[in-house]
């Protein structure tokens, strides 16, 4: 059996972290590409992680490219391509850019690894996996957003953070659109099993979600020339490492809704098994009435951002 072919799409700061993760969990060989004139940072990274991977002990095989071709047959694609924030910027602020580049990434694709397994993480994120699923045609279950797992590590982790806990003892999730109107489901939150709402006043738990939404702002407000790379980056290896190895985990992505939760035809962040069929399910349950209507509010931002992604 040959190894996995994981094709990042990007080499910038998340494209090469998402080569450092794939090699040191060994995921597969990997192939970074980037636009011609980054071609040298596709082909710098490769070759540093390479030297690398013989101190960490990892068996893969690393290159980098300008050629859409060199992706030909890849497993799983992960795509990065695009710009990030600047401080003060909102996620939506970037359809403009990121559409034209979206639509060249995934026209290519469609022709060179129309079976892959996709993950987008280019912001704004919704409409862009909803681009690539368009241009590309390929099924909803093989055409996924990185998101969900995203945001509720920043949530997770400002709860571990607030209680003096273990980050490994919260379980939580984020709903919704990866904008300002996520929703994080504190009704559903546990700490070792406790509920969070009893441990946590409500006044201080809202302010927890709060940080929450815009907690993508606020590492850019600190990056000041970029945004976040490190946890985004873990987040898709997670997802992917779900599909190569059909764990059927069950992670909050940005999926291809039917009617759950009320959303139809279009990318939400919902929960969802991934395994070797991509996502196989996704895990419907009843919200009470402050949970559905901040699930609108989302929506009907998604939907809003949808609309103005012309293709
Ligand atoms: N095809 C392929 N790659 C491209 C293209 C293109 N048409 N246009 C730009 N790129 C590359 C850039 O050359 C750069 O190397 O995409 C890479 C983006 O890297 P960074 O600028 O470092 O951005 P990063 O932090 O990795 O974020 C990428 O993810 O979280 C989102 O909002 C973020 O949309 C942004 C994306």
């Amino acid at each position: 059996m040959t190894r996995p072919k994981i094709g990042l799409v990007g080499a910038g700061q998340i494209g090469g972290n998402l080569a450092l993760l794939a090699t040191q969990k060994q995921l597969g060989d990997v192939v970074l590409f980037d636009i011609p004139q980054a071609e040298g940072l596709a082909k710098g990274k490769a070759l540093d992680i390479q030297q690398l991977s013989t101190i960490e002990r990892c068996d893969a095989t690393l290159s980098g490219t300008s050629n859409y071709q060199d992706l030909e047959g890849a497993d799983v694609i992960i795509i990065t391509a695009g710009f990030p924030r600047k401080p003060g910027m909102s996620r939506e602020e970037l359809l403009g850019k990121n559409l034209g580049i979206m639509t060249d990434v995934a026209q290519n694709l469609k022709k060179f690894c129309p079976n892959a397994f996709m993950i987008n993480i280019a912001n704004p994120l919704d409409a862009m996996v909803y681009a690539l699923k368009q241009i590309t045609s390929a099924p909803a279950n093989r055409v996924i957003g990185m998101s969900g797992i995203l945001d509720t590590a920043r949530f997770k982790s400002f709860i571990a953070m607030e209680l003096g806990t273990s980050m490994k003892d919260v379980t939580a999730f984020v709903l919704g659109g990866h904008g300002d109107d996520m929703v994080p489901i504190t009704r559903l939150t546990t700490v070792g099993g406790v509920p969070v709402e009893e441990l946590i006043p409500a006044g201080r738990l809202e302010e927890i979600v709060q940080r929450t939404r815009k907690g993508g702002a606020e590492l850019v407000g600190l990056y000041k020339t970029g945004s976040a790379y490190f946890a985004p980056a873990a987040a898709a290896i997670e997802m992917a490492e779900a599909y190569l190895g059909d764990h059927k985990r069950v992670l909050p992505c940005a999926a291809w809704c039917t009617g759950e939760f009320g959303i139809n035809g279009m990318y939400f962040g919902v929960p969802c098994i991934v395994g070797a069929g991509g996502i196989e399910k996704i895990l419907s349950f009843e919200l009470n009435d402050k949970e559905k209507a901040m699930i609108e509010t989302s929506r009907a931002s998604v939907a809003k951002t949808v609309a103005e992604t012309k293709l």
